[in-house]
């Protein structure tokens, strides 16, 4: 692990953080939303000119409450023949290590339910790390060897925790990270227990792409929602870029488009919006 506490220096970067500078950075476009409906169908939107754009694109997905209203747009889309998953490859950000995929709270039982069981895209074009496999270091290099011979992911949804983390990123986590075993923060655990009868049951550890594999993806589609959302945002964007906050790389992405809820943006430095 890095430095938690450590701004990042971009001495430390890697060549390939460069490269991405070479494609040219623009500015991070923050859109900010009226309510949590407007911005997923606003993240929708761009999902949709994605696939319509390439439709053998790769997908990053993510898992929490903030994409699902994004994927019920998508869902209603597929369904009324707007967007055609047919030629979609996914990847998931992350899984839970021990849970198998059937159990209700797995990532792979959540993009079922959500997405996956709801669209015409195709079963084997559809990958989340297993947190079951015999070797979890294999099954994370596996994971990254899968991802890059698909070509790449074109457009990565995310979403970020309290605590700053992006996937399981959480803080401390090196930029440099590709795909890897992660032990859940506490606030982590806290946060998801919502989901299990008790934070007893919230598993401990998690496979998760690491902040270099993030970085890698063409365009960030990022999601914020809610009042408990606007001061992790604000150190996000508006702070330095540093370790202790995973999601303020995305600062030294080239493309990345953050689209927020009102509350969700209520601590952002006003010069930074862009309202729609
Ligand atoms: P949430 O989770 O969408 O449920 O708030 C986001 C995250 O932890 O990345």
């Amino acid at each position: 692990m890095g430095q938690p506490d450590a701004v990042f220096n971009k001495a430390n970067l890697q060549a390939d953080y460069f490269i991405n500078k070479k494609r040219g950075v623009k500015q991070m476009k923050i859109i900010v939303c009226k309510t949590y409906q407007e911005m997923s169908q606003a993240a929708a939107d761009i999902v949709a000119r994605q696939i319509k754009k390439k439709p053998d694109t790769v997908l990053g997905l993510a898992t929490g409450s903030t994409p699902v209203g994004l994927y019920q747009n998508l869902i209603k889309m597929n369904r009324d023949g707007v967007i055609d998953f047919s030629g979609v490859v996914t990847f998931n950000l992350d899984e839970y290590v021990g849970l198998p995929k059937e159990h209700p709270c797995s990532y792979y039982r959540f993009m079922f339910d959500n997405l996956f069981d709801h669209i015409n895209i195709k079963k084997e074009n559809v990958h989340l790390p297993d947190g079951l496999a015999p070797s979890l270091e294999d099954e994370c290099k596996v994971y990254e060897q899968k991802i890059t011979q698909a070509g790449g992911i074109d457009l990565q949804v995310l979403g970020i925790g309290h605590n700053g983390h992006i996937g399981f990123n959480e803080p401390g986590t090196p930029f440099e990270s590709v795909s890897h075993i992660v032990d859940l923060a506490p606030r982590t655990i806290q946060a998801n227990s919502r989901f299990f009868s008790s934070p007893d049951e919230v598993p401990r550890k998690a496979l998760s792409m690491g902040i270099k594999s993030i970085m890698h993806a063409r365009m960030i589609l990022f999601l914020a929602s809610g009042k408990d959302k606007a001061e992790i945002v604000s150190r996000a964007f508006n702070g330095p870029v540093t370790t202790d906050v995973p999601a303020s790389v995305l600062q030294l992405h080239p493309d990345v488009t953050a689209i927020l809820d009102e509350d969700a943006a209520s601590c952002l430095q006003k010069q930074l919006l862009l309202n729609i």
